[in-house]
């Protein structure tokens, strides 16, 4: 799924078919600075999140110019990291998280953090199909794919736009790719920098137990 880049290119990709994947562990941390942004992403499968860290566990992880007396304390972890983290990315192909999400306490004050986050990738369910539950193409928050978009691009997030498109194309498929873009869903706020959001649960064709 590429989330962010150019918006004539922006592909949703939702599936359910069987994927191969490496179950390896991958690793990403991502220092504290206001405005920091941290990327996960399965070329193959989607997220698993394993364990997150906001905090300092050791003394040498994104220490480069940060004065020693905010490095001492290496036993502070924010309460519900991997929550967050797991909410955000889990089951997806790609996922950003702005550093900032996490400014909403401090554990350690004074003490420079980190996010520290270790996932692997899963194989996407085998031989279901999808059922689309809702779809939206807009903006509702300041978080999701912002990186590199300038602040009066992402500041509106009453812009939202729910869209019957998605199922009409996924639904009963075990996969589809839909470009997220104006062309396909019309422009719901001209100048706001947009993305598809949705909702899908993946179901066997010939269960009678459907969602
Ligand atoms: C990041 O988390 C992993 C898993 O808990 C741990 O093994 C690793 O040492 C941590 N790295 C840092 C810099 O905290
Ligand atoms: C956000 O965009 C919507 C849809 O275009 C518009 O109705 C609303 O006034 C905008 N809100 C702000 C704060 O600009």
């Amino acid at each position: 799924m590429l989330c962010c880049t150019l918006s004539t290119t922006l592909l949703l990709a939702a599936t359910c078919s069987l994927m191969t994947a490496v179950l390896s562990t991958k690793r990403a941390i991502t220092c504290g600075s206001d405005g920091n942004v941290q990327r996960l992403s399965c070329d193959e499968g989607v997220i698993s999140v394993y364990t997150a860290l906001y905090g300092r566990a050791n003394a040498v992880a994104c220490s480069g110019g940060i004065p020693p007396a905010q490095l001492a304390n290496t036993h502070c972890s924010q309460a519900g990291t991997v929550d967050v983290v797991k909410k955000r990315c889990d089951g997806k192909e790609e996922c950003e998280l702005n550093i900032n999400v996490f400014y909403t306490s401090d554990p350690c004050f004074g003490t420079y953090k980190y996010l520290n986050t270790t996932y692997t990738c899963l194989p996407a369910n085998q031989g279901q199909v999808i059922s689309v539950n809702g779809a939206n193409y807009g903006r509702s928050d300041h978080t999701t794919c912002i990186y590199q978009r300038p602040l009066n691009q992402v500041q509106n997030i009453s812009c939202s736009s729910p869209t019957p498109q998605v199922a009409a194309s996924c639904n009963g498929k075990n996969g589809c790719t839909l470009a997220a873009n104006n062309a396909v869903f019309g422009d719901p706020c001209v100048g706001t920098y947009k993305y598809l959001e949705l909702a899908y649960t993946c179901y066997y064709p010939g269960n009678s137990l459907l969602p």
